[in-house]
């Protein structure tokens, strides 16, 4: 499919990468919580207000089933929670290659505290649920990737030239 997909926690970066390495690479962009937010006509928070989490889980899968119909050469970013179901990491591999931008907690908490976009950060102590949630799913994140890239620290320039130097998707 000569895919790049870029996954990884909330706020770890993969919009902004995917947009920056879309110049680099002259490839368009695409962002599946976009996808999803154009087809239903609302907005993520909307969706699991009024539908629930399960619900939202389920148009992810479909939203990478079109992808696989239809994309080619693009660079994909994946919702943060999209990897977690064994049926999406197959499709991500089939989709192209998969890139985890991996972050801690502290700097996932940093760019995200005061968020209002994220249903899963909302509530009393969002940086323990970052710790929580971050603990659970590097595992899968690790499981769907075919590259690692730690980006702490790491300025946008460094982030993009290591992906540039690993991708092998033509
Ligand atoms: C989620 C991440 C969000 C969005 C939804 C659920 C998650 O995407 O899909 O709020 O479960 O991690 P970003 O990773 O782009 O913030």
């Amino acid at each position: 499919m000569g895919n790049v997909i870029l996954t990884g926690f909330m706020g770890c970066g993969k919009t902004s990468v995917g947009l920056k390495l879309s110049y680099r690479l002259r490839r368009t962009v695409i962002d599946t919580d976009r996808e999803i937010e154009r087809e239903e006509k609302r907005t993520i928070s909307d969706i699991f207000a009024a539908d629930g989490e399960s619900y939202f889980r389920d148009r992810e899968t479909v939203c990478l089933r079109k992808l696989i119909e239809s994309a080619g050469n693009q660079i994909i970013s994946v919702g943060g929670g999209l990897p977690l179901r064994e049926e999406n990491r197959r499709l991500l591999h089939e989709l192209g290659q998969v890139f985890y931008l991996r972050a801690t907690g502290e700097t996932i908490y940093a760019r995200l505290k005061g968020d209002t976009t994220r249903p899963l950060l909302q509530g009393e102590d969002p940086q323990s649920k970052i710790e929580t949630l971050l603990r659970e799913r590097d595992p899968f994140y690790r499981e769907a990737a075919d590259v690692v890239i730690e980006v702490d620290g790491k300025s946008f320039e460094e982030i993009l030239s290591e992906i540039e130097e690993k991708v092998t998707e033509a």
